[in-house]
């Protein structure tokens, strides 16, 4: 079983080499998705031509659809890099994620709004209503009590406007085809409405882009934060691109004065085409069983939603295997290969997403000799009859070498990123920090990730040592519910300078 998990891991090993080769890649791939539409990397513009600097005040709203969670919140900016947040949480129920039509996922979400509403802002709501029927307004808008809403919506959108874009796919696990095309904006508005609620949808934001407004509000320093990156279900990353460099055509107005433009990467489609990324039998066979096969290709490879199904492909292939001693059942001789497991016959570990990458973080963390926490797991979640050490030993070596490559592929994407701000080698710019915002559960929850991270862009060109110690990767803890709001005050302040 050694010898065997051993050589399993080996497989998942990506060299100092081979992350070079990427990044190089990565920046070619880059910028390209600023030449042209319909590339690898989409590179969408997002029209938010700045960031913030911690003097933002007001009382805004904000929901977010696309990580582990729905959540709706309201946020107090205080003007002083601080905010109060109040929110709830729900989890999407699972077939709203492949309904037949998209009004049945946005009304699911505008309900949550009003009883998120009715929970925290009885006062506001009850203001509206009075209000509503005493003066009938037709421009309702305009109304003092409605809330301006920023809707993080963390799919890959065609930005038209501050609060307009439509759906170019979906990605981790979402399928309603019927939405793709659509203004998102628009879908929620409606259901909103014939809630009566008195909120306006007011700004449109990835959660890349919530996160690095987030983290520039919190943490303003001289150079700013040039990257908002999730690892979480998906991975992604939103940076702050230089106009100039931007040649594709941009429809909507913005203005122009800074000079730069937060650029939405979606780079979880980074090398759809596999030029640089690894591959092993367990990827291919990820990819071909998925929603989206052949898209996604890199997230496939980095984020939670993937990493848990990665291991337990490999976890039942070893399972399948005769010839090794992997939680088996020494008392069987059947030739069924789950009868001959010492794991009940319905464990989920037979069932495609049924390993929880959670259980990767419990595996990292377990440095006992015995891995008692991490055989209590497996007993108790895959329903494994008694886990041997040398089972768990195994599963914890394979797991780390499928984390570790997540960890040395998103040092690629954060290291071509920061080469592309050219800030590292900026003369006005000599010692200061490199602020980047992260956001998601792998890089809050799995041990050990940032420093695996750290280790990788220490060994690119261009970085170095030297330039990994300058680099601070910080948690922008739910970022992107701030972050809206900061967009949703951006576009409030833009429909008074236009009214
Ligand atoms: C949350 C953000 O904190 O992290 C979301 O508010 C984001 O916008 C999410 O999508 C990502 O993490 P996960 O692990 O929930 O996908
Ligand atoms: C997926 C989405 C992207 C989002 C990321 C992180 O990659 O396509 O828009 O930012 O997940 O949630």
């Amino acid at each position: 079983l050694e010898a065997e998990s051993k050589s399993i891991a080996a497989q998942f090993d990506y060299s100092d080499g081979d992350v070079n080769k990427a990044v190089k890649e990565f920046l070619r791939q880059l910028d390209e998705g600023l030449q042209k539409d319909g590339t690898s990397l989409s590179q969408i513009p997002t029209y938010v031509t700045g960031v913030p600097n911690g003097t933002e005040k007001g009382l805004y709203m904000a929901v977010d659809l696309g990580g582990t969670n729905f959540r709706v919140c309201s946020i107090q900016l205080n003007g002083d890099t601080t905010f109060n947040l109040t929110f709830s949480k729900v989890a999407i129920p699972k077939e709203l994620m492949v309904a037949k039509t998209a009004q049945e996922l946005f009304a699911f979400l505008a309900k949550q709004i009003e009883l998120f509403l009715k929970e925290h802002h009885e006062d506001h709501f009850e203001q509206h209503v009075r209000r509503r029927m005493t003066i009938s307004s037709p421009d309702g808008f305009r109304d003092e009590h409605v809330f301006r809403l920023g809707f993080t919506f963390s799919f890959p959108v065609q930005q038209i406007g501050i609060n307009k874009g439509t759906l170019i796919r979906w990605t981790k696990g979402f399928d309603i085809p019927d939405a793709i095309g659509k203004d998102v904006c628009a879908l929620l508005q409606e259901e909103i409405d014939k809630l009566h609620l008195p909120v306006k949808v007011a700004a449109l934001v990835n959660d890349t882009v919530g996160t690095l407004m987030a983290r520039s509000y919190s943490s303003p320093g001289k150079t700013g934060t040039v990257l908002g990156a999730i690892f979480g279900t998906g991975t992604n990353g939103a940076y702050v691109e230089k106009l100039s460099n931007l040649k594709k055509s941009l429809s909507g107005e913005f203005d122009k004065s800074t000079g730069e433009m937060v650029i939405n990467t979606e780079w979880g489609s980074f090398d759809n085409q596999l030029s640089v990324l690894p591959s092993t039998p367990w990827d291919v066979a990820l990819d071909k069983a998925s929603t989206n096969p052949g898209i996604q290709m890199y997230e496939k490879r980095v984020s939670g939603m993937f990493l848990g199904e990665i291991l337990r492909l490999v976890i039942v292939d070893l399972l399948k295997n005769k010839d090794v001693a992997f939680f088996k059942d020494e008392n069987s001789s059947s030739n069924d290969w789950k009868s001959t497991t010492n794991i009940v016959a319905d464990s989920s570990i037979y069932k495609q997403w049924g390993l929880d990458t959670a259980i990767m973080s419990v595996a990292a963390a377990d440095g006992t000799p015995e891995l008692s926490t991490l055989r209590g797991e497996l007993e108790n979640q895959l329903g494994v009859h008694a886990a041997g050490l040398d089972d768990a030993q195994a599963f914890k070596s394979i797991a780390f070498a499928i984390g570790r490559r997540a960890a040395r592929l998103s040092a690629v994407a954060i290291a071509a990123i920061v080469l592309q701000t050219g800030k590292l080698t900026d003369p006005a710019n000599q010692d200061e920090p490199i602020d980047i915002g992260v956001d998601g559960s792998l890089v809050e929850h799995y041990p050990y990730f940032r420093d695996m991270i750290y280790e990788a862009l220490a060994i690119i060109d261009g970085i170095g040592p030297e330039g990994a110690k300058r680099i601070r990767i910080g948690i922008a803890k739910d970022g992107s519910g701030v972050g809206a709001a900061l967009i949703a005050l951006v576009a409030a302040g833009m429909e008074k300078s236009m009214s």
